[in-house]
């Protein structure tokens, strides 16, 4: 061991053991352009316990922390809030290692951890609402499948009044700071939204009722700690108020464009369309996939109330990286959306008919049918799509 890497205090007996991860910028499709952290805490409570583990690259960096602490070996329980291998990838590796009395997961986190990393030792596991002696402290559990995977839960212990709650309230942000508060905060809303909008939006309706239960659970919450970027110890508040304004997807005046284009014809019917939007009073922001990356888009989907997009036609179909968003944001099922196709052809012109339908599956209120140009928009077609963005402006301003 280098005994460089050292652990990091975040309330009276809980430590962040974790690893900063300054170099990906790939995490599962979704750009991670900050990096991000995995974070595990180990609890100095008589049961000594680590609450998740970090990716397996990054195990000996764990390992450190949590050795500049206690040895190892006297890791009496591990927690396992959530089985995607950024937490526990390296954790069969640590049960040998380590030689715990006990590891606990949910019940589908028991079945995870031995299906998908083919972890052979014993998972105890725990149901919603189960309680946990750490001998002199003490945890409670609470069961969040599908957020955002089956296994998911949050772990409460009470003495700190701290909720591990593994992804949610997370980010990816690598950055020196192990405090929300210590960062600044156009920062944290940007990288908190961008990961809502790419992980959480499609559970928006289980996040609404998270947020009731946590509520009524009566369980006085002063410190959150996610699985990645900083720790919550102010501001619970403004990040609970984001997550349920999130969640409820309600509708705004903020259309969002989406293009590719060829020889610009599409992006000539996107102007237009913006320009009608402004007209209207609506605020737009136009994404052409030349320029933006898809989980861009997915965070300004996040908090628009339109989605307009196009694509001119090559080879009978959309161009593919109109195909990939629209993929992309279908399984994110954002809701609450009005918007319209459109796109440029030179003579089967398939396209717009083909993003109309992808839209349509993903219940996007549609106005009028696909918007088409032949070879470049001539000042009539410019016009239809101003009248296009004029239309959406209405309705948006009529719905909010
Ligand atoms: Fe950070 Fe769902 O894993």
């Amino acid at each position: 061991m280098s005994g460089v890497y050292k652990p990091i205090r975040i309330s009276e007996k809980v430590y962040w053991v974790g690893a900063i991860d300054w170099t990906i910028r790939d995490f599962h499709g979704y750009t991670t352009k900050r990096g991000s952290t995995y974070n595990a805490y180990l609890v100095l409570a008589e049961k000594v316990t680590l609450i998740d583990t970090v990716k397996a690259p990054f195990k000996e960096e764990m390992m450190e922390r949590i050795s500049a602490l206690v040895d190892p070996k006297e890791i009496d329980y591990v927690i396992s809030n959530h089985s995607e291998m950024d937490h526990s990838g390296c954790l069969a590796d640590v049960i040998r290692e380590v030689e715990p009395e006990m590891v606990f997961a949910s019940v589908m986190g028991a079945k995870a951890l031995k299906e998908h990393l083919s972890i052979e030792d014993e998972i105890n596991p725990v149901k919603d609402g189960e309680k946990l002696s750490l001998g002199n402290m003490n945890i409670t559990f609470m069961e969040t499948r599908m957020l955002h995977w089956p296994d998911s839960m949050f772990s409460y212990l009470h003495e700190e009044k701290l909720l591990f709650s593994q992804d949610a309230f997370g980010m990816h942000l690598a950055s020196d700071e192990r405090f929300a508060d210590e960062v600044r905060q156009d920062i944290i809303e940007y990288e908190a939204a961008t990961y809502y909008a790419n992980i959480l939006l499609p559970y928006s309706q289980l996040v609404l009722k998270l947020l009731e239960k946590v509520a009524a659970s009566g369980l006085d919450i002063r410190i959150v700690a996610p699985d990645h970027g900083p720790v919550w110890r102010k501001d619970l508040p403004w990040i609970l108020g984001l997550y349920r304004n999130w969640a409820e997807q309600k509708p705004t005046k903020k259309a969002v464009v989406l293009y590719h284009t060829m020889w610009h014809s599409t992006e000539y019917m996107a102007r237009a369309i913006e320009e009608g939007l402004l007209a209207g009073g609506a605020r737009v922001k136009v994404m052409s996939m030349e320029s933006f990356h898809r989980s861009d888009v997915a965070f300004e989907v996040l908090s628009a109330g339109a989605l307009i997009a196009g694509s001119p036609t090559l080879n009978n179909n959309m161009l593919p990286a109109m195909a990939d968003v629209l993929t992309y944001l279908k399984g994110l099922r954002p809701i609450n959306l009005i918007g319209a196709a459109f796109g440029s052809y030179g003579w089967s012109g398939e396209s717009p008919k083909q993003v109309y339908d992808m839209l349509s599956e993903m219940k996007v209120d549609l106005l009028g049918d696909p918007l088409r140009a032949k070879y470049v928009p001539d000042k009539g077609t410019l016009l239809r799509c101003f009248d296009l963005g004029k239309a959406i402006a209405a309705r948006l301003n009529s719905a909010v």
